[in-house]
């Protein structure tokens, strides 16, 4: 996108033709709120505008987008002001409190939290799995929990094939999934253990270095299972349209920056063969399919990070399962990219196509207006 240096301002960024919408990032300086800045960049996403927001804490700090360096704001209940989009990244308690206020703006809103995900009204989407449902979204549209999201990009192939019966799942999960902190907290944790000093974690429950343990999500007495196990569950069925699909799942902790990685056994409707899954996967848009036998080269997280494809592979009839039904496959891909910050900005790549013309941007209030939302969008705008 060709930019015009005269005309920036420390706080906004002019962009070429007016249907380039106002764009606002809601926890701008957190981990997912970094990889959106470098989402829009590198996708060459049309902003007319950036307002960056975080907690006052953060109100005075400059990140810089593109050719410029942008003072980062406190959050308040005007902050939308002729924002068109907004991204929200900053914890369930602020989309639920401000993502409503971003609507009455004018706003649509793409969430990164679970605030907004078991709402029936509310959209949630993956692109390369449900576009479609993004035609009825009155406002906000929910991202997907960022593991979920991982695994629906390789099982939904599969899955409409041969239909997905049943899902056992366990996951080995980075630190970035708990945030940028998180993160930090396990390259300290690291250097005091080959320091051979005692760590106290303060961000994760336990030190993180050299370690695995069950995910920090609070654990249903009941049933349980953790949050984060839940949320898997739940929004699965809902990203592949199957409400009662059985699935037990074991969420883990393990010691990497970036990238969830997934041990995945699904149950088909009928045998598929790994060849049959393989060309599937190959063919399916956000796979790279990494399923070398001979070179015993399959997905990991070192080779995940920071791409925007999920790798696929381990590919290999369950043997748990006597009638061949069952199909074993490895996944891993980069939580904070397909997972959050990626998933968000092709959502609203989708939104900008719905959105024409500009500034209705797809709004519920420009529904009946010529506005867009009659649009599907289209394979071209669902490619990544
Ligand atoms: N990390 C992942 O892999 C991932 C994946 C999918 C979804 N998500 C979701 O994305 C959201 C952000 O996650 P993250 O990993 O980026 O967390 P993070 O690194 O801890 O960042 C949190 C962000 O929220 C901001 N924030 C905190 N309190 C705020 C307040 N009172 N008002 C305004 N902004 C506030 C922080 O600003 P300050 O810097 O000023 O504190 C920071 O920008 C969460 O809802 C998370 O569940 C995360």
């Amino acid at each position: 996108m060709p930019r015009d240096a005269e005309a920036q301002t420390p706080s906004s960024i002019e962009a070429p033709g007016e249907k380039a919408p106002a764009v606002a990032i809601v926890g701008a300086t957190g981990a997912v709120g970094a990889e959106l800045l470098r989402c829009l960049e590198k996708r060459d996403f049309p902003v007319r505008h950036l307002r960056l927001l975080a907690s006052p804490r953060s109100a005075g700090r400059t990140l810089r987008f593109r050719d410029a360096e942008l003072p980062v704001e406190a959050l308040t209940g005007t902050s939308f002001a002729g924002i068109d989009l907004a991204l929200f990244s900053a914890g369930a308690e602020i989309s639920r409190r401000y993502a409503p206020l971003a609507v009455e703006a004018g706003a649509v809103v793409v969430d990164n939290s679970s605030a907004f995900r078991k709402d029936p009204a509310v959209p949630l989407v993956v692109p390369e799995v449900n576009a479609a449902t993004l035609a009825r979204h009155c406002g906000i549209v929910a991202n997907p929990n960022c593991v979920a999201a991982v695994a629906v990009v390789a099982l939904a192939p599969l899955h409409r094939v041969r239909p997905i019966r049943r899902i056992v799942a366990s996951t080995y999960q980075a630190a970035s999934g708990a945030g940028a902190a998180a993160m930090e907290e396990l390259v300290r944790s690291t250097e005091a253990h080959l320091r051979g000093e005692p760590f106290e974690p303060k961000v994760l429950p336990h030190s993180a270095a050299f370690n695995v343990f069950s995910h920090n999500a609070a654990v249903d007495p009941e049933s349980g299972y953790n949050g984060e196990e839940l949320k898997f569950m739940a929004e699965v069925r809902r990203l592949l349209d199957v409400p009662d699909l059985p699935i037990g799942i074991t969420c883990i902790r393990v010691p990497v920056l970036r990238t969830h990685a997934i041990s995945l056994s699904i149950e088909l409707e009928a045998p598929l063969s790994t060849e049959e899954a393989r060309s599937l996967l190959a063919a399916a848009p956000g796979v790279r399919l990494v399923d070398d036998r001979a070179a015993n080269h399959f997905p990991m997280p070192s080779e995940a990070s920071g791409e925007d494809e999920v790798l696929v592979g381990r590919l290999r009839t369950d043997l748990a399962d006597p009638s061949g039904r069952t199909l074993a496959l490895f996944v891993a891909g980069d939580q904070l990219l397909k997972g959050a910050a990626l998933n968000a900005v092709q959502i609203a790549e989708l939104l900008l196509g719905q959105a024409m013309p500009h500034p209705s941007f797809g709004h519920p209030r420009d529904a009946g207006r010529g506005g867009s939302r009659r649009h599907s969008p289209s394979a071209r705008e669902v490619a990544s």
